[in-house]
């Protein structure tokens, strides 16, 4: 079987090394412009468009992330980019699902026993005790409850918080008070006083966190978004800052990143910038799910995690 590989970041050799190793008997290759000689598998990560040209006998592209939104992006503006007959199947946890959960966890905690507060009265050298959040209404709401979002809740609820779930489809998830479609969007949002962004970014989910949505929330709400930064009208924010609807926000994913060095966000002490850093691609754990499901899909067998294309995640 003939494997092509593709990432933007200069790292094609350890990950060529490790495939090499999982699946032995395996031609792999580094994909360069001009290569169109046959391949049965795409492993990709923001691959160009022209990686697709002429590739008619590959059965799947295997995205190296959750998101296929890069992907899906491409297809969207280029009809016909992606090969009619291939499979494209995304990343399932691979080690990310715990790193967000730390990442949640630890913003999370940091705004109800108001470490941000301190960090503030710290750089003034200020001494003065402030009372935690109340924990019984210091309410989660995690808007997408898939692999990474129900790892998340689940994380959050032994710290005995309310924990909120919204996905599109129901789920039932212990300890999480669940809710699903547009019809039970308001009720999830309804007072929620810290909103986890956990979306996959699709036409649907473009702009979802916008001054409409901060007004549903508890007065002085905090966003946390890890998901994508085209989920975020900025402007929103920053007007929802200044008027205290909501009264800090971690952000880990922005419209343009790197974040430009003018941009607003940097200058405002109460959003929290990481630099998209939140769960990163593990390539140990990711070779060995990509592998699995190479060997299956060339038997015949079916996977998970495949993107339906029409819903876009
Ligand atoms: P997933 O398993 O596909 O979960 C997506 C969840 O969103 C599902 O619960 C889905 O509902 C829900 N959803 C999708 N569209 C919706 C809509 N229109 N209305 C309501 N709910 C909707 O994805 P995942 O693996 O958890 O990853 C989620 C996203 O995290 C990725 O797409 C990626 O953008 C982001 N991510 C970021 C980082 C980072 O480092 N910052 C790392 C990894 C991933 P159903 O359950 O009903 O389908
Ligand atoms: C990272 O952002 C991913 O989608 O895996």
């Amino acid at each position: 079987m003939k494997i092509i590989f593709y990432t933007p970041q200069n790292e094609a050799a350890a990950w060529l090394e490790d495939f090499a190793r999982a699946l032995p008997e395996a031609e792999l290759r580094e994909w360069h412009p001009g290569d169109t000689a046959p391949a049965n598998f795409a492993v990709v990560w923001r691959p160009p468009r022209e990686l697709f040209a002429r590739r008619e006998g590959l059965r799947a592209v295997f995205n190296l992330g959750a998101g296929v939104d890069a992907i899906l992006a491409l297809e969207r503006e280029h009809p016909g980019t992606l090969p009619r007959d291939a499979q494209l199947v995304r990343l399932e946890d691979t080690g990310m699902a715990p790193q967000m959960a730390e990442y949640v966890a630890h913003a999370v905690l940091r705004y109800m026993r108001r470490f941000d507060e301190y960090e503030r009265q710290q750089s003034e050298r200020r001494w003065k005790v402030l009372d935690a959040h109340p924990r019984e209404t210091f309410t989660i709401g995690v808007l997408g409850v898939g692999v990474l979002g129900t790892h998340v809740a689940r994380a959050l609820v032994p710290f005995g918080m309310p924990v909120r779930g919204y996905s599109r489809g129901a789920r039932q998830i212990e300890g999480v008070t669940t809710y699903a479609g547009e019809a039970q969007f308001e009720a999830f949002l309804s007072g929620v006083k810290v909103l986890v962004n956990l979306l996959p970014h699709t036409p649907d989910t473009h702009d979802v966190l916008n001054s409409r949505v901060f007004s549903k929330l508890a007065r002085g709400a905090y966003l946390i978004n890890v998901a994508r930064g085209a989920h975020l009208v900025e402007q929103d924010l920053l007007n929802a800052l200044t008027d205290g609807q909501i009264a800090a926000a971690t952000l880990d994913v922005f419209r343009e990143e790197p974040l430009p060095v003018n941009h607003p966000f940097w200058q405002e002490p109460r959003i929290t910038i990481t630099p998209h850093s939140s769960a990163q691609t593990l390539r140990a754990e990711s070779v060995v799910q990509v592998a699995q499901k190479i060997v299956a899909l060339s038997r015949g067998e079916a996977v998970s995690g495949v993107v339906d294309i029409d819903r876009g995640y």
